[in-house]
């Protein structure tokens, strides 16, 4: 079954062709970053934009890497939820003309589905049940992915997601959107203690988190040092904030195994490719017991395979849907 897929979501519009969900016959992104970076972040107008000029060669693209043609589609899948509203519209409604078009089924996906899904297309032998911790620049969650479409969230952040959070920290510093690159990269000559930053915990509800604190101390001692005339050791801060954030997320994961009996781990989204976060579960999982599965470095951003591949598994629950399919900025993972 091939499945045409499609994301834009935010600042990246993708597309690719998909195989029976785990094999990937094309993917390309037109990544919209270097325009957002000037502003310090994504301006929501200028995505939107910018995702309709880059949809339809992007597709065409796609079916040319793939060597199909649009005969030879049996479904198109899109991220219909979460995401700034009017950039996730422009691939739904695509997706909807293509099926529409071409006579095949419309495959509604949760960009965060989409998002553990990059783990199916990294590890062919990985199937559900799981625990995914899903960290990227709109989300942070602890998520017990059931079956491929029976999913549970645990716990999430109470405030700011992870990812904007790096992002935020980054352009105060001047090092660019998006800044969780640059960070993590400026963080492996730091020194990880030199810097004390807060790890928050929300009263009763163990598995939630909270980011504005610690965005609010590291930025407070930014300017505070500015102030007076000080220097930053940049290195140092990176690795600081960075152990801060993992030690926000890694013990929340492990209690989140605890509590539900399942040791199979695995991470998603933009954040999972965080080098800090990537060798504190290691060591936590190989310290727990626990089997951990992490996506392919590439895999963890914004990409339109994962779509196809979740969108298989969503088809095959009979999880389509009809011309009067929306887009939603916000949507429960549970409800698909
Ligand atoms: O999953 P993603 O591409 O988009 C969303 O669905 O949100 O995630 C983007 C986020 C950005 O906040 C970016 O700064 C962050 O992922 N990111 C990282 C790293 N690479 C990307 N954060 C920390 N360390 C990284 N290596």
């Amino acid at each position: 079954m091939n499945i045409l897929a499609l994301e834009s979501s935010c600042d990246e519009t993708a597309a690719a062709v998909v195989k029976d969900g785990r094999t990937v016959l094309s993917s390309v992104i037109a990544s919209q970053a270097d325009m957002h970076a000037i502003y310090g972040g994504v301006v929501p107008e200028i995505a939107s934009r910018k995702h309709v000029e880059a949809i339809v060669p992007l597709v065409d693209e796609a079916l040319k890497r793939a060597d199909l043609t649009r005969a030879d589609l049996d479904a198109v899948a899109v991220t219909y939820a979460p995401g700034l509203i009017g950039a996730v519209l422009v691939a739904v409604n695509f997706a909807k003309s293509v099926s529409f078009a071409l006579d095949i089924p419309l495959i509604p996906v949760h960009h965060v589905r989409g998002h553990i899904a990059a783990n199916y297309l990294t590890h062919a032998d990985l199937e559900p049940p799981f625990v995914c911790l899903c960290v990227s620049g709109g989300t942070t969650a602890i998520v017990h992915v059931k079956d491929y479409t029976d999913m549970e969230v645990l716990g999430a952040t109470r405030d700011d997601a992870a990812g904007e959070c790096f992002d935020k920290t980054a352009r105060v510093l001047g090092l660019g959107y998006p800044g969780g690159g640059p960070m993590d990269k400026l963080s492996q000559s730091g020194d990880d203690g030199r810097y004390a930053f807060p790890r928050a915990s929300v009263h009763d509800h163990p598995l939630d988190m909270s980011f504005s604190g610690l965005k609010t101390a590291v930025l407070n001692l930014i300017h505070n040092t500015e102030q007076k005339g000080e220097q930053l050791d940049l290195p140092d801060l990176a690795a600081s904030f960075s152990a801060a954030v993992s030690d926000s997320l890694v013990p929340r994961l492990l209690e989140a195994v605890r509590m539900t009996g399942c040791r199979r781990v695995a991470a998603a989204g933009g954040v999972a490719a965080n080098s800090r976060i990537r060798r504190d579960l290691e060591r936590a999982c190989r310290e727990h017991g626990c089997r951990l599965w992490l996506p392919d470095l590439a895999l963890c951003g914004d990409n339109a395979a994962m779509i196809g591949c979740q969108g298989y598994y969503e088809y095959l629950a009979g999880h389509t849907a009809g011309m009067e399919l929306n887009a939603y900025a916000t949507r429960d993972i549970g409800r698909g």
